[in-house]
């Protein structure tokens, strides 16, 4: 098949990948060992060309001014140097598996019926800000949140997307019990309204009619007949979650100002919008591997070589890395050498070699302090434009969810090929 690109460059390239995303999360998470009755999926998924050339033409052009209203969320949107760069590599029709349906998503599709299109993003989350603020909240019904799961940042999300989707499809507000036991900030409240916009501005009703508060525990395993909202109906699983996911994490002001503070520390120049276009690769080692939820560590050359081709036909140049684990930097090093330094590097500097077991030993400041740079790292990598990790991570998996709200449809590169149904790691 032959992929023509827009300056009709033809060329030809086998196919290559495996690739697969696990779209049904978790389990609930206590302490590290797994269980042995751990679903695995093996799943080999196609990375093939797509023959639409003329969806190639269609690009979304506007881009609503909606940054700052209250219920969209900090990050940017795919924009025309997006769909330039996407239009510059092979087109894949990659599969999302592990849901009710199998999610196939064409890379080159840029039909702005496409699922992942801005429009569909701007509906649902203001039909869930509404869902969420209504007018008035008397003779509401709601579903308290509480519980949440003893896990990996990644994992607990995760988790409480799926009660709030029970909440919904109840046609219930999701609302947070208070004080709650949300391990990853530093307020009184201590739940993720620590470091995101409310949920809700509705309270919890004090005399609540019968049957108007249910109780939802967000530390259960799994969402494995999920209910959307009607208007949601014809929406993949995977789509949807990716919604709620981004509704959850609208970052409140304080959080996005110590993210950007940080970005213009380490970066030259000091704001992320200067970069593009950059890849961001995570690379998630020790607990995940120790514990068997990766089959392996891969080395960062493992990763490279997954894109290295590529971002070459692209002209990108900056690689954004995290890592739990430090010694990642010297890889990068040596990895650069071999290719003429032609790669230039990315990085904040933050506490590194945390894992669950290290987390939980912290006080509730340092686990503050912690939680905000993760979310620097997610809003860096969310930011990218192309994204590199392996989706048995749940943090990569946030990622992921991420950047397919805000239009992101470049497959992510991953050297895995299977996945699994639960994760209960920290990241
Ligand atoms: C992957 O491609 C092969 C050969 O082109 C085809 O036989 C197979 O059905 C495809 N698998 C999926 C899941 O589309
Ligand atoms: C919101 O953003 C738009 C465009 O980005 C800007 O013109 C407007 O002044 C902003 N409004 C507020 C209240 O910050
Ligand atoms: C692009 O995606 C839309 C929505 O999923 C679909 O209706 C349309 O047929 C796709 N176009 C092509 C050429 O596959
Ligand atoms: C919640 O927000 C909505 C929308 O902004 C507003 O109309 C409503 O008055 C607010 N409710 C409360 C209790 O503040
Ligand atoms: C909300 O509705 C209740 C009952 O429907 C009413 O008594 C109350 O005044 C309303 N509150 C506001 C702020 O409109
Ligand atoms: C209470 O709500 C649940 C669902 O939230 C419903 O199944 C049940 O029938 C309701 N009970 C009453 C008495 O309304
Ligand atoms: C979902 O699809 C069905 C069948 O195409 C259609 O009748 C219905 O209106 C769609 N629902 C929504 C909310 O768009
Ligand atoms: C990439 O950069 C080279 C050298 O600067 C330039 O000739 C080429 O046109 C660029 N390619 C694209 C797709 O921008
Ligand atoms: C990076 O962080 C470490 C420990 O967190 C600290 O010792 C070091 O000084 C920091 N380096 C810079 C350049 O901020």
């Amino acid at each position: 098949m032959v992929y023509v690109n827009s300056n009709q460059i033809s060329t030809t390239k086998p196919i290559k990948i495996t690739f697969v995303i696990v779209v049904l999360i978790v389990c609930f998470v206590f302490g590290f060992r797994l269980d042995p009755g751990f679903p695995q999926v093996r799943i080999s998924l196609n990375r093939s060309y797509s023959s639409d050339i003329q969806s190639k033409q269609q690009i979304i052009h506007s881009f609503p001014p909606v940054y700052n209203s209250t219920h969209l969320w900090s990050m940017r949107f795919v924009d025309e140097n997006y769909f330039r760069l996407a239009r510059l590599l092979p087109c894949q029709i990659v599969e999302y598996i592990g849901g009710p349906k199998i999610d196939k998503i064409d890379s080159c599709n840029y039909s702005s019926t496409n699922e992942y299109s801005i429009e569909n993003t701007l509906q649902a989350q203001k039909w869930l800000y509404q869902h969420q603020h209504p007018m008035n909240c008397t003779n509401r019904k709601f579903a308290i949140i509480q519980n949440f799961a003893w896990s990996g940042f990644g994992a607990t999300i995760h988790q409480i997307a799926w009660a709030f989707g029970m909440a919904l499809a109840e046609n219930r507000i999701a609302i947070y019990e208070t004080p709650g036991y949300w391990f990853y900030g530093d307020c009184s409240v201590s739940t993720p309204d620590c470091v995101f916009l409310p949920i809700t501005n509705c309270s919890i009703p004090s005399k609540p009619y019968s049957n108007q508060t249910i109780h939802i525990s967000a530390r259960m395993n799994q969402w494995p007949n999920p209910i959307h909202p009607p208007i949601f109906e014809n929406r993949t699983f995977n789509w949807y979650r990716a919604q709620l996911l981004f509704y959850l994490m609208r970052y409140k002001s304080e959080t996005l100002t110590y993210v950007q503070n940080t970005i213009a520390q380490y970066f030259q120049p000091p704001l992320i919008d200067l970069h593009h276009p950059y890849i961001a690769v995570y690379v998630r080692r020790s607990d995940k591997v120790k514990y068997k939820e990766m089959c392996q560590a891969y080395t960062l050359k493992q990763y490279f070589d997954l894109f290295d081709f590529d971002v070459r036909q692209a002209n990108v140049t900056r690689v954004y890395i995290n890592s739990e684990d430090d010694q990642i930097f010297n890889e990068f090093i040596q990895i650069n050498k071999q290719k003429q330094g032609y790669y230039k590097l990315l990085s904040v500097n933050a506490t590194r070699n945390i894992v669950f077991a290290s987390f939980n030993r912290m006080t509730k400041q340092q686990r503050g302090k912690i939680a905000l740079e993760f979310l620097t790292d997610l809003f860096i990598e969310a930011n990218a434009d192309l994204h590199v990790g392996t989706l048995t991570s749940n943090w990569c998996r946030l990622v992921d969810g991420m950047r397919l709200a805000l239009g992101k449809t470049i497959p992510y590169y991953t050297p895995e090929n299977r996945y699994l149904m639960n994760t209960r790691r920290r990241r």
